[in-house]
């Protein structure tokens, strides 16, 4: 049967250059609901097959509030119906850890066997609430910004949250403590002079064969936010940065007065294999890395 015609004339508005873009996604779309179901399913499913009894039943809670969503998840503008949307919010966290897992597992990731994660740059909690279904498990996690935190501590109990300094240290974590550390979406807004610090602060705090997953901006990100000069420099130096004074910056680096970090992979290889193993590498909306530190490590 022939699509609907309203399916069609709405396809239609949306210039084929920009199908890609999350805000053009079709308004009213089934579609996210659907998806929220499925990834949530698909992590239950995948969580209780290695967690046995050791998976607990936990409330998804509320979706990060406007303010913190707008200043967490939002390239442009028009994106932010696209992010506060309640299902398309919760489906990417299930989605992530899910493919995290997923990717970690050839390397000898059990969430059986993990006894403490760490998560920085938290946000809203988006993704380390989901792993509270893990029981006796220690959750840290950190943002620098205060007022996130404190909404983390009302809204998500059962993580440990905490507020960091631009710079490490993590006071809260003892050397080789976490079995698994993740940063998503969070070395694209740390300056480069800092993100060694930082590289070595997840080092330190990682037990030695503990796991760390981050991510850098790939080519959607290049594509929707440089200019050919910018890619020049980004080709040229290996890396580029906008701040927050930047017109073309994202939105919620310009609210927040972060920084847009983008990293040729070779770049972001030569500062991360100075300390860990790299186990994987996936390109998806952002460039994902999968990192060990190594067992040999003291
Ligand atoms: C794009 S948001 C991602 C939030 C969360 N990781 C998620 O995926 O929903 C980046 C987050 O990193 C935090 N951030 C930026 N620089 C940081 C730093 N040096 N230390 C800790 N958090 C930082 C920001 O405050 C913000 O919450």
């Amino acid at each position: 049967m022939a699509r609907s015609s309203k399916f069609e004339s709405l396809l239609a508005k949306i210039p084929d250059k920009h199908f890609d873009r999350l805000e053009d996604r079709l308004p009213g779309s089934k579609k996210s609901s659907w998806r929220f179901r499925r990834s949530r399913a698909m992590f239950n499913r995948y969580m209780r097959e290695k967690l046995g009894g050791f998976m607990v039943d936990v409330d998804l809670g509320p979706k990060g509030s406007e303010e913190i969503i707008m200043k967490t998840a939002v390239l442009v503008k028009e994106e932010a119906k696209w992010s506060l949307d309640e299902n398309n919010y919760f489906e990417q966290g299930f989605r992530q850890l899910f493919t995290w897992f997923k990717l970690l597992e050839p390397f000898g990731f059990n969430p059986r066997t993990v006894g403490s994660v760490f998560e920085l740059g938290c946000g809203s909690a988006r993704l380390i609430r989901h792993l509270r279904c893990m029981r006796g498990v220690r959750l840290a996690a950190s943002d620098l910004v205060p007022e996130q935190v404190e909404w983390c501590r009302t809204n998500v109990p059962g993580v440990e949250f905490f507020v960091n300094k631009l710079k490490p240290p993590l006071s809260f974590a003892e050397d080789n403590t976490f079995d698994l550390a993740f940063a998503a979406s969070v070395f694209t807004h740390i300056p480069l002079e800092t993100q060694q610090k930082w590289i070595h602060e997840m080092y330190r705090i990682l037990r030695p064969g503990g796991f760390l997953v981050c991510d850098v901006l790939g080519h959607y990100h290049q594509g929707r936010m440089l200019d050919a000069e910018d890619m020049k420099k980004l080709e040229r130096d290996g890396n580029f940065t906008l701040t927050a004074k930047d017109a073309k910056a994202s939105l919620s680096t310009q609210l927040i007065g972060s920084w847009d970090v983008f990293m040729k992979r070779s770049e972001f290889l030569r500062v991360f294999r100075k300390e860990f193993e790299v186990l994987d590498y996936l390109p998806t909306l952002l460039n994902l890395f999968l990192l060990r530190k190594p067992t040999s490590a003291k």
